[in-house]
């Protein structure tokens, strides 16, 4: 199996519960490897950027309200199948529907406040981990 990077937010919901540990126990317990990481509060323009690509969903100005709310951690996660293996560590998008064990069933709220982010494939991952960190910032 490959080595591949992806990209994580600890979302506002979570940091503001004060998560943040149990998460990333939840994280380097599963074998992922932390390559990056940083606390930052993002701004408009950013969060929008970030999520350009659903701009023509009907909860994308909640979603980037939401996740300007408050600072949230992104981290750039490394190990086996990592893209593969930190979804299905999450769980479901929607915490009513996420298994047991994952990061969403533990402390999800609802389909907003769903506690972490995980990229969705590998182009996806390349271009998350770049739009939050410099190379010499991945030092793990
Ligand atoms: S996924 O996992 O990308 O397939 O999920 P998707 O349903 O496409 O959702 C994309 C992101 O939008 C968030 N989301 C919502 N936010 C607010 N309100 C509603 N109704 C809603 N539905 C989905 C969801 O948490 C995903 O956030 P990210 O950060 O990409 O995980």
């Amino acid at each position: 199996m490959a080595i591949e990077q992806t990209f994580s937010i600890i979302k506002p919901d979570a940091v503001e519960r004060g998560l943040i540990a149990e998460i990333l126990k939840m994280i380097t317990d599963s074998g992922l490897k932390i390559k990056g990481m940083k606390m930052i509060h993002m701004d408009r323009a950013k969060a929008e950027g970030f999520y350009a690509v659903h701009k023509e969903r009907p909860f994308f100005g909640e979603l980037v309200d939401y996740m300007i709310s408050g600072p949230v951690v992104v981290s750039c996660l490394e190990g086996e199948n990592a893209i593969e293996a930190y979804r299905k560590l999450m769980g479901a998008t929607n915490p009513a529907d996420a298994e047991e064990g994952t990061i969403r069933a533990a402390y999800g709220q609802d389909i907003q406040n769903n506690s972490c982010h995980g990229s969705d494939g590998p182009d996806t991952a390349k271009t998350e981990v770049a739009y939050f960190f410099n190379e010499n910032e991945l030092v793990g």
